[in-house]
């Protein structure tokens, strides 16, 4: 190999951010992720597909640990993010949640005012060491999040006092604040109209320069138009994974093949 197609390679192939090694999920006797093995990565929006209770929302809960909040869920295998277990007993799994970031299938807005939902991460994080900084990364993730012109007359309303599409808009801005190094998006915009929908789409493109997005979707046209990777579920196994286009256009699977021309889901 010349010393050309090392570089070509090195700029082709992405990072690795996170790695999952023969990870099952049970809530207790129900096996509900069986030895997926993906590795997703980095600045790369991947798109997670299935049909309905095949484990999406469950496999995308283990990047950040959530499913720790859960009594009856219990994981095995590994999972790295950057090389490192984030199960590890010394890892603060608040910490790991500043770096992987989640948005969830429904809006859960902290029951504090519009300004407090977005500061809190930062605050917490010390991201602002003045008010004015801190004015700057509110703004700027409402305005990525496409709910600035709403909001910014009211910023110290309740959250909660928006319509569920704000809401949701709010706790994407809320997960962008902290700059996390992953975000997980768990159906974001299902809960949106078209125009805020593909607002966030575009605020996911951008998202991908600096981070690693992980989106659950049921829309096709979505997993296609934002994601470069798509991994297929079914029944707890991850079926299929590769690049979206190819997926789409030459699925290997046939349960790939009918869920994406609309005979399974
Ligand atoms: N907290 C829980 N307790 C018990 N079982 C659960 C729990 N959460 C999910 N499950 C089960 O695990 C399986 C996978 O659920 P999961 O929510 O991950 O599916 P999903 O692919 O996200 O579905 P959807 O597209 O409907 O959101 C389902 O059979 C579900 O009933
Ligand atoms: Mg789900």
């Amino acid at each position: 190999m010349n010393d050309m197609s090392i570089v070509e390679r090195a700029v082709d192939q992405k990072d690795i951010k996170i790695s999952a090694k023969d990870v099952q999920v049970y809530y207790g006797d129900k096996h509900a992720i069986k030895d997926v093995n993906v590795e997703i990565l980095d600045k790369t929006v991947t798109a997670f597909i299935g049909p309905s209770g095949c484990g999406k929302s469950t496999f995308l809960r283990c990047i950040n640990r959530m499913n720790d909040t859960i009594d009856i869920a219990r994981i095995e295998g590994r999972i790295e993010l950057d090389g490192e277990d984030i199960y590890d007993r010394r890892v603060d799994p608040v910490q790991l949640r500043a770096k992987v970031g989640m948005v969830f299938q429904k809006p859960n807005p902290f029951p504090k005012s519009i300004f407090d939902n977005v500061a809190y991460g930062p605050r917490i994080h010390g991201l602002a060491r003045t008010r004015a900084e801190l004015d700057e990364i509110v703004e700027k993730s409402l305005r990525g999040a496409a709910l600035w012109n709403e909001v910014k007359d009211r910023l110290h309303e309740p959250g909660t006092g928006l319509s569920g599409g704000q809401q949701q808009r709010l706790c994407i801005a809320r997960a962008v604040a902290t700059q996390p190094e992953v975000l997980l998006m768990d159906e974001p915009c299902s809960a949106l109209d078209p125009i805020a929908t593909s607002q966030v789409e575009e605020l996911i493109d951008q998202l991908r320069s600096d981070y690693s997005v992980v989106i659950v979707t049921h829309s096709m046209q979505q997993a296609a138009r934002v994601s470069q990777k798509t991994a297929f579920f079914h029944l707890g196994n991850l079926v299929e994974y590769g690049n979206t286009d190819e997926i789409f256009t030459r699925p290997r699977d046939p349960r790939t093949e009918s869920y994406i021309s609309g005979r399974i889901g």
